[in-house]
């Protein structure tokens, strides 16, 4: 079996570096002892050199890369600088990035830029509505295949697919077990008819969407996914912790 992986986006949170910290220690008393899942924090690029400063069983993530190691990319932030503070996992394509323009291009590039540099691209799909005729299937099957296009198997093998159904993203509207187990199933299948099984059971799929600590354990025993894409609650301390436990009953 694949070791959870669970993921803590802070997004654009919190305010200070100071309540960065604190939050980052909070998070690292509340893993819960004899861990058996890895667990990554995501927090602004800015604190990243804070956060990774103590030695720490939470790995430090990014919520995003620049698609080059360097040049005349004002604002953006390189794999090359991310890897240099130890930085392993790094969100891609997320659909709040992807609704400020974003394109599957775009990020395709930067999914291969951080595998050059041996790092683990955190890709994310996710549907914008469900309507009853099953389209939203169609719509990540594409995604999917579009970056099947950009990936050889080799590389895909090395990335987390991300499902995170837009609609529950930050809403409290929660996908349900089974909504999750269908996707897992369907990523799977997708998968193994763009590359092939053995392929598609290397890929890590992980849920997100107003994962808490009250959905969390139903999700982890039967959503057939590797972990979860936390974002509101990776805030709380507790919450957090409570989400990777729940992992770990897995
Ligand atoms: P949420 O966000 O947990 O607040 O819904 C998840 C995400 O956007 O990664």
């Amino acid at each position: 079996m694949k070791q959870p992986l669970v993921i803590a986006n802070w997004k654009l949170n919190p305010g200070t570096v100071a309540e960065a910290k604190m939050l980052w220690q909070d998070i690292n008393k509340k893993i819960p002892k004899g861990n058996t899942a890895t667990v990554v924090v995501a927090p602004p690029y800015i604190f990243i050199p804070e956060v990774s400063k103590r030695k720490s069983i939470v790995q430090v993530g990014a919520q995003d890369a620049a698609p080059e190691e360097r040049g005349a990319l004002t604002g953006e932030v390189g794999p090359a600088m991310l890897a240099s503070f130890g930085v392993q996992y790094v969100i891609v394509g997320h659909s709040e990035r992807r609704a400020m323009g974003e394109s599957d291009g775009l990020i395709h590039k930067k999914v291969r830029a951080l595998l050059k540099r041996r790092m683990t691209p955190v890709v994310c799909v996710g549907e914008k509505v469900r309507d009853e005729g099953g389209q939203y299937l169609s719509f990540i099957a594409e995604q999917v295949k579009a970056l099947s296009k950009d990936l050889t198997a080799s590389e895909i093998a090395k990335v987390v697919i991300a499902y995170e159904p837009i609609w529950a993203i930050g809403t409290g509207a929660t996908a349900t077990p089974a909504d999750v187990k269908e996707m897992q199933l369907f990523l799977m299948t997708t998968l193994s008819k763009l590359y092939d099984r053995k392929v598609a059971a290397k890929v890590r799929l992980i849920y997100g969407g107003s994962v808490k600590e009250s959905n969390a354990a139903i999700l982890a025993t039967e959503g057939g996914m590797n972990g979860f894409l936390v974002g509101g609650a990776s805030l709380n301390a507790v919450e957090f912790g409570a989400i990777v436990q729940a992992c770990n009953k897995k």
